[in-house]
């Protein structure tokens, strides 16, 4: 086990932490590394551990103190990492055992915690466990998956649909079965109802908590178990197989397939076994109905669940609203809340926003709302650079989910620009396993650090502000009715955080001592009496109480060791 500084343990006297006082990623600023587009360090195109060792220095002076890898498991790669044949090994194009001992020692140096992916909904159809289930069906490992019969017709035996489109079964010729897979017919579902799959990921995970992670981000946590008798979903909607996936997922109710309460079991299970080394459980919790996410974050399991509604909302301020206000209305205990506006999954939020300078502008005041309610924000890489989405041509694209631009993931995952030059500073390789995306020099980090008014110094800005703030990390929270529709705006204790949501300027009555601006329009200490606010410019306002309580917004750093 690598060793935790003292100065990651700090938290355990913070108000607000968990019974057992290890709860110190409520205070948490996430940004999650996209691992092969982040940085290739040994120069063969493709991102890898070590090349995170050597940003590092970028995600502490960006305030980051939380950091999701993707997959790093040996994979034949027909899901990009998330297919894994090897849950204790490590891809060797990508590192290996030493290398992530190396960059948790790294990263815990500057009091940043690295929290791994834990992919146990499905393997690799390559994965050991599924081959012996293929070559034996009476043998122990086909109970790791899930077979049945074909229905009567001969056809799946039951009317699920793979989130990636088409039916969710795939027949297997050698013994006549169906087995079922919620994404890629080569990422068979585990059976999370036979206690042997438990106790081979109990195995795994304590495996990694004693390498020293600080937790695991866990892929299609809401997938896990299944409905005990498979029973088929409600039909909404005409189903085909030619439809645009999300077309094809919403044509069904998802009663029996996702978000069943068992669920729940098996998160207390790994609770029980993350409490011992202080590790974090976040789940990926990807249900858009707010009741059945919040349900998903009850018990002793999940600390910190993903909220997707943001990332299906357009530039609508009720839309906005609305995403916001659903998980808030619905988990009881909204630290657990993680918010996010981009994914490795989805198109960036920039782009999504509209696009340009105006996405860029929209998707810094939906982060300044991010950042300031409760929960803990996440970032995801390069949205701090105000990246829009990556340009792939056709031919270029490697996303196995939709050969179409709409559906392809590629966009999002196009290499981290970090200064100008050859493949903007990502490789040194000749061809990179994505293309660039069509960067400018303007786009890179080396462009934008110490540069007044860059997206990197606003972003970082706004991470200072809620780190040195403790009122923003943990003040009490009740919306704020400033009058107009156009506005989203909230109180938290005695500060202020108004964002304009719509497309004419509005004026928000907001009296106090600006603290943050995401266009930079009012200068930081300006007195306010109320703020006309353009379209997309986000403010936080300390009222006179908060300059009182907090030293008021000049000291960003006030309070870090705490955060
Ligand atoms: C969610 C991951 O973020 C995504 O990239 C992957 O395709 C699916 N889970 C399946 O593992």
């Amino acid at each position: 086990m690598t060793d935790r500084p003292p100065g990651l343990d700090d938290a355990s006297s913070e108000p607000g932490g968990s019974a057992s006082g290890r709860a110190w990623w409520h205070h948490a600023v996430g940004y999650a590394v996209y691992l092969r587009s982040f940085a290739d360090a040994d120069g063969d195109g493709i991102g890898d551990l070590a090349g995170v060792i050597e940003r590092l220095d970028h995600l502490s002076a960006l305030g980051v103190d939380l950091l999701w890898l993707t997959p790093f498991h040996p994979s034949p790669l027909a899901d990009n990492g998330y297919d894994i044949t090897d849950y204790y090994g490590v891809d060797p194009t990508l590192g290996d055992l030493e290398t992530v001992r190396r960059l948790l020692d790294a990263a815990h140096r500057r009091s940043i915690r690295v929290v791994m992916d834990l992919v146990p909904n499905h393997t690799s159809n390559q994965h050991p466990w599924f081959r012996a289930a293929l070559a034996d069906p009476a043998g122990p490992e086909r109970g790791y998956y899930l077979w049945r019969d074909p229905a009567p017709d001969g056809g799946p035996p039951n009317n699920w649909v793979s989130c990636f489109g088409g039916p969710a079964w795939t027949l297997d010729p050698g013994s006549g079965q169906y087995y079922l897979h919620l994404f890629l017919p080569e990422q068979p579902d585990l059976d999370w109802r036979n206690p042997a799959v438990a106790d081979e990921f109990d195995a795994i995970i304590r495996f990694w908590l004693e390498l020293g992670v600080d937790g695991f981000r866990i892929d299609v946590a809401q997938g896990l178990v299944k409905d005990a008798a498979l029973r088929s979903n409600p039909q909404l909607a005409p189903w085909d197989p030619g439809q645009r996936r999300e077309q094809q997922w919403a044509a069904f109710e998802h009663r029996y397939d996702i978000a069943q309460p068992e669920t729940l079991d098996v998160f207390g299970r790994w609770r029980r076994l993350c409490d011992a080394y202080g590790a974090v459980l976040i789940g990926e919790t990807y249900v858009l109905e707010a009741d059945r996410y919040a349900a998903m974050l009850r018990g002793d399991g999940l600390d910190l669940g993903f909220w997707f509604g943001t990332m299906h909302a357009g530039w609508d301020a009720a839309a906005l609203r609305h995403a916001l206000a659903a998980p808030l209305q619905h988990v009881d205990d909204h630290r657990v809340i993680a918010w996010a506006a981009s994914s490795l999954d989805e198109v960036r939020v920039a782009t999504r926003l509209g696009g340009g300078e105006e996405g860029r502008r929209r998707a810094l005041a939906l982060a300044t709302l991010l950042f300031c309610l409760p929960g803990v924000p996440f970032l995801y890489q390069g949205e701090e650079l105000g990246l829009l989405e990556g340009i792939v041509a056709p031919e270029s694209r490697t996303d196995p989910v939709g050969a179409d631009v709409q559906q392809s993931r590629d966009g999002c995952r196009t290499p981290m620009p970090w200064a100008p030059g050859p493949n903007f500073g990502f490789s040194t390789a000749a061809r990179t396993w994505l293309p660039d995306g069509g960067r400018r020099a303007e786009d890179t980090v080396a462009a934008q650090l110490g540069r007044d008014g860059s997206w990197l110094e606003r972003y970082r800005a706004l991470v200072a502000l809620r780190r040195a703030t403790p009122a923003l990390r943990q003040g009490p929270f009740a919306w704020a009715d400033l009058g107009h529709d156009a506005l989203g705006a909230f109180h938290r204790g005695p500060w202020t955080v108004a964002a304009n949501l719509g497309t004419e300027p509005v004026v928000a009555p907001v009296a106090g001592t600006v603290a943050f601006d995401s266009l930079g329009l009012a200068e930081v200490g300006a007195q306010v009496e109320s703020i006309t606010l353009a379209p997309a410019q986000a403010v936080v306002v300390a009222t006179a109480r908060a300059s009182a309580v907090e030293g008021g917004p000049t000291t960003p750093d006030a309070d870090r060791s705490a955060a």
